[in-house]
């Protein structure tokens, strides 16, 4: 058998790895100019050139068995053609949908989910009206697309900061934002004083057949992951249920197939849900060492139509992201983190600050011991 995959990055890394184990052979769809290194060996590389039509990309991939994707920002007509050959997962449609923050909302709550009210603006639609439509200040301003890491967003919470929006505003209508802004849409939420942000992980198979993974706790700095901490801390039995429901809603609803990532708030009893990803995500990574199955095998099952592999977690786990502090050419892997409960995964990469280079997951008995083998891990990766 043979899995395909649009993306070249870690993510494709570790899908491809994964697979490995069960006999599964992988190819790859690089754009022109993205970097291989991260699946260097894994398998055929297929450089997208011009004029280059889907049957002679099925084709070069050595005729796939199955097509997945490793990020959302995915050409999606592509998508749809190459499923003319095979089948795509997860379905290019759903993807279109969560690539637009106004349509993936719109997802959510037509799935009877909770998410935090909102309004959509384009151009220059005036943003007051909007905070008033969703109860006034605090807000958050997001671009409906090209947001990631916290890029393309604004917290409002002043006239001074909503006069900083409408300069930003108007730069980028002018295309000179310093961030890619394909479209001029936004969409203006409730900022939500939330206790916690939580991940809920799951996987549904051709058949149908779904599993999920306990929600970890996601500790966000500067707007990127920091460190994942699974079981999340404190959580309620109403909050584990209905996360539970929430992603079996969501694969249900949409007949997904493969690994979604749900993020969400959490306030008291409220699981309010931030955001969908169409993909394995970081905030699951823990799960390589910390569950019977990673979300990166159980990936790859879904989509081979195999059976979901178990998803108990074993204690506690915790993943801290290896975030480049360098610009450097240097992908040598710091095996100095490497210990007894330690597990290093590095993707190879070159080094630029803020970076995503590499995580190191632990186990641990109880969350203190967790929290000190993150810490340790924390220092050892700045003094390396
Ligand atoms: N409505 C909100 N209320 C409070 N905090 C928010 C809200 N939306 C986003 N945030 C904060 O900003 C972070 C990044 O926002 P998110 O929508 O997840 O975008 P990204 O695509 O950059 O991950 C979230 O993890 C959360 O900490
Ligand atoms: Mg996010």
């Amino acid at each position: 058998m043979r899995i395909s995959i649009i993306g070249c990055g870690q993510l494709s890394r570790m899908l491809a790895l994964s697979g490995w184990n069960m006999g599964i052979d992988f190819s790859f769809l690089a754009d022109k100019g993205e970097s291989t290194a991260c699946i260097s060996g894994l398998g055929d590389v297929v450089i997208i050139t011009e004029g280059m039509s889907a049957l002679e990309m099925y084709q070069a991939l050595g005729r796939p068995d199955a097509i997945t994707i490793e990020r959302e920002a995915v050409d999606v007509a592509l998508m749809k053609e190459l499923k003319n050959f095979c089948p795509v997962f997860p379905d290019p449609d759903i993807v279109w949908k969560i690539q637009n923050r106004h349509r993936e909302k719109t997802l959510v709550k037509e799935s009877g989910l909770e998410t935090s009210p909102w309004v959509r603006i384009q151009d220059e639609e005036p943003l007051a009206e909007a905070i008033e439509a969703i109860g006034g200040l605090p807000v958050v301003v997001k671009s409906t697309e090209d947001g990631y890491d916290g890029h393309n967003q604004w917290v409002i919470d002043s006239a001074d900061h909503i006069a900083a929006f409408e300069d930003d505003r108007k730069l980028i209508l002018k295309g000179e934002s310093q961030h890619k802004h394909a479209q001029f849409e936004w969409i203006v939420e409730k900022k939500i004083p939330f206790e916690r942000e939580i991940s809920v992980i799951g996987a549904r198979n051709v058949d149908g057949s779904i599993v999920s993974y306990i929600p970890g706790e996601n500790v966000h700095k500067g707007g990127i992951l920091h460190s994942s901490i699974v079981p999340a801390p404190h959580l309620s039995d109403v909050i584990k249920t209905k996360a539970e429901h929430y992603i079996s809603a969501l694969l249900k609803k949409t007949g997904y197939v493969g690994v979604l990532a749900v993020e969400c708030f959490v306030l008291g009893d409220e699981l309010i849900v931030n955001e969908l990803a169409p993909r394995v995500h970081n905030s699951g990574h823990w799960s390589m060492n910390g569950a019977d199955t990673s979300q990166f095998e159980n990936h790859v099952r879904a989509i081979a139509n195999l059976p979901l592999g178990s998803t108990r977690h074993c204690g506690v786990a915790g993943m801290y992201n290896l975030l480049g502090k360098t610009l450097s050419d240097n992908t040598a892997p710091p095996t100095a983190l490497v210990k007894p409960e330690h597990f290093l995964h590095w993707y190879g990469k070159t080094s630029r600050p803020g970076r995503k280079i590499g995580h190191v997951n632990v186990r641990a008995d109880s969350q203190e011991e967790l929290a000190e083998k993150l810490e340790c891990v924390r220092k050892q990766w700045l003094d390396s």
